[in-house]
This record gives structure tokens, C-alpha cells and sequence, in this order.
């Protein structure tokens, strides 16, 4: 995959999926600038760190980051361990803050990955809600629809996963066409990083061993930032407003 004169920003780059993405993204000739809340583990062309669920942090970050960047990968996530307001900071508000901080920076042909999950599946059920959150147009308007229409806690991860898909559909039609700029998720299923244990206290026991059941295994890291390296890359320039499973085929079995 060729990522030869793209700068690209990728959050979350301290672990996980966001680390194998910046060294595969690296390989393929990307300058990559990372953010996270801890210290990378590996080398980067830049790193910032900061909080992506607080928007001063985002806005301190905005001032420190280039001036013209070609794909940013929103891959920074927590899971539905961690208190509602921080999975709906981390998520989805301070995700969405960062994207239309750094969209007047982005010239035509460059692209927005957002990791969303197998667990975002849902969202038609919900498609309304997710709708009228899309519709608020800032952090702050995002917070106060949250107030006004809260969220379960027990089901926040899925919730806020499924507001991404949504919000990520609406944003590419006209992203696209206005700026030249393509916008898409992609949803993996498990996957062997530090949070998949967290996964297990979330969903249970049962569900585990159901998914389990329907999988051949848990995906590598590199498997995932493999897709998003394409999506980030000029092959897939035609590719605009999709949820890609990453999942082995997982997402097929729940039919
Ligand atoms: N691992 C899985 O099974 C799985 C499955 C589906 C989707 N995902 C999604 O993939 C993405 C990456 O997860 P991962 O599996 O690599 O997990 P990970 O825990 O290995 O990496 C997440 C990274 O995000 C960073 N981060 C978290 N909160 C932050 C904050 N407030 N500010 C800055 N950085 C922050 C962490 O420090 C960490 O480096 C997440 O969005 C997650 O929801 C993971």
C-alpha cells in the first residue's frame, strides 16, 4: 500500500491497533504524527500527548498539530468498563472534535478512518436517536442532547459505537462532495489487545463463549491497520461513507 507523501494523524497510537497501524503506515512511506494519553512504544515522525475526551486538550492539541494533513485515523477508544461520560468523551464527542478541528486542514483526496466494532452493529434499531445526536453540531450541543436523553450506562459502548457508524454515513455524504475529503469506519470484532479483557467483563461469560463459538479466533492488531492503511491510501479513493467489518466473519453469523 502506497502512503508516500501523506502526514497522517493517528490517534490512540500508544497501544493496540493504533500502534501496528503507525508502524505499518511508517513502512508504507506515511509521516505519521501520533496522540495519545500515554508515551508511544515506538518510533513516530511526531507525538502529542493529550486527553481526546477533553476539548481544550483537542483545542491545545489543534494548535500543535501541521497545518496541512492527508488522513487522520480516530482509532483512541475505551471500553464500556470505564465511566459512561468518559466511553462518550473518548468515543464519540472528543472523536467528532478532533475531526472538525482538523477538516479545514485536509485537502481533496485525503481520508478520516474512525474504529468503530462488530458491537455498533445495531445501530438501525437505534437510528433515530443516533440521528439527532449527528444533528448537534458541536461538543457542547453533543453533551447537552446526552443530558437531555441519557444513555445506559450498561449498553454506553454499543450506544456510542453505533452513533460513530451513524454519524460517520451522514458527515461522508457531504464531506466528500464540499471538501474531497472521504470518511469511513471501519468494525472490527475481538481483537488481541490490552482492552479485549475489559470486553469480557463488559458483555459476560455467555456472549463471549457465544462469539467464540462463531469465530475462528480473536484478529491481530495488524490485521485491523492493514484495512485502515488502505483506507487511508489513494487505492481506495472511491470508498466513501462504509462500515467495514474487520471481524473474521463474525458480524455474518448473526444473521
Ligand atoms: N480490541 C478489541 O477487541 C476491539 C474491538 C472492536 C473495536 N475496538 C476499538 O479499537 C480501538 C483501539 O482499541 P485497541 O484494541 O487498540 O485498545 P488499546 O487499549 O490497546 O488502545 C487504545 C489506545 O487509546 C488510548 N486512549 C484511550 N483513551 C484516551 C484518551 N482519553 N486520550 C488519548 N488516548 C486515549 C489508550 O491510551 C490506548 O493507547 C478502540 O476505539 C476500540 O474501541 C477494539
Amino acid at each position: 500500500m502506497d502512503l508516500n507523501n501523506k502526514t497522517l494523524v493517528v490517534t490512540g497510537v500508544s497501544s493496540g491497533i493504533g500502534a501496528e497501524l503507525a508502524r505499518l503506515a511508517r513502512f508504507c512511506g506515511a509521516t505519521v504524527i501520533g496522540v495519545d494519553r500515554n508515551e508511544p512504544q515506538l518510533t513516530l515522525d511526531g507525538f502529542f500527548k493529550a486527553d481526546l475526551g477533553d476539548p481544550q486538550a483537542i483545542d491545545t492539541l489543534l494548535g500543535q498539530l501541521p497545518d496541512s494533513v492527508d488522513g487522520l485515523c480516530n482509532v483512541a477508544g475505551v471500553p464500556g468498563t470505564a465511566p459512561l461520560a468518559t466511553v462518550a468523551r473518548v468515543n464519540y464527542l472528543g472523536l467528532r472534535h478532533l475531526s472538525q478541528g482538523l477538516l479545514p486542514r485536509m485537502a481533496p483526496g485525503s481520508s478520516i478512518v474512525n474504529v468503530a466494532s462488530v458491537l455498533g452493529g445495531e445501530w438501525p434499531q437505534r437510528l433515530e436517536l443516533h440521528k439527532a445526536l449527528a444533528a448537534t453540531d458541536s461538543y457542547a450541543t453533543g453533551q447537552h442532547w446526552l443530558e437531555a436523553n441519557p444513555v445506559d450506562p450498561a449498553t454506553c459502548y454499543q450506544y456510542f459505537k453505533e452513533a460513530l457508524i451513524v454519524w460517520t454515513f451522514q458527515q461522508s455524504q457531504h464531506w466528500f462532495r464540499d471538501h474531497g475529503v472521504r470518511l469511513n469506519c471501519v468494525a472490527p470484532g475481538p481483537v488481541a489487545t490490552p482492552i479485549l479483557g475489559d470486553f469480557v467483563t463488559m458483555l459476560g461469560e455467555e456472549r463471549i463463549a457465544r462469539d467464540a463459538s462463531r469465530m475462528v479466533r480473536p484478529a491481530l492488531a495488524d490485521e485491523v491497520a492493514a484495512v485502515i492503511t488502505f483506507l487511508c491510501a489513494d487505492a481506495s479513493r472511491w470508498v466513501n461513507g462504509v462500515n467495514l467489518p474487520v471481524d473474521g466473519g463474525l458480524a455474518a453469523t448473526y444473521l
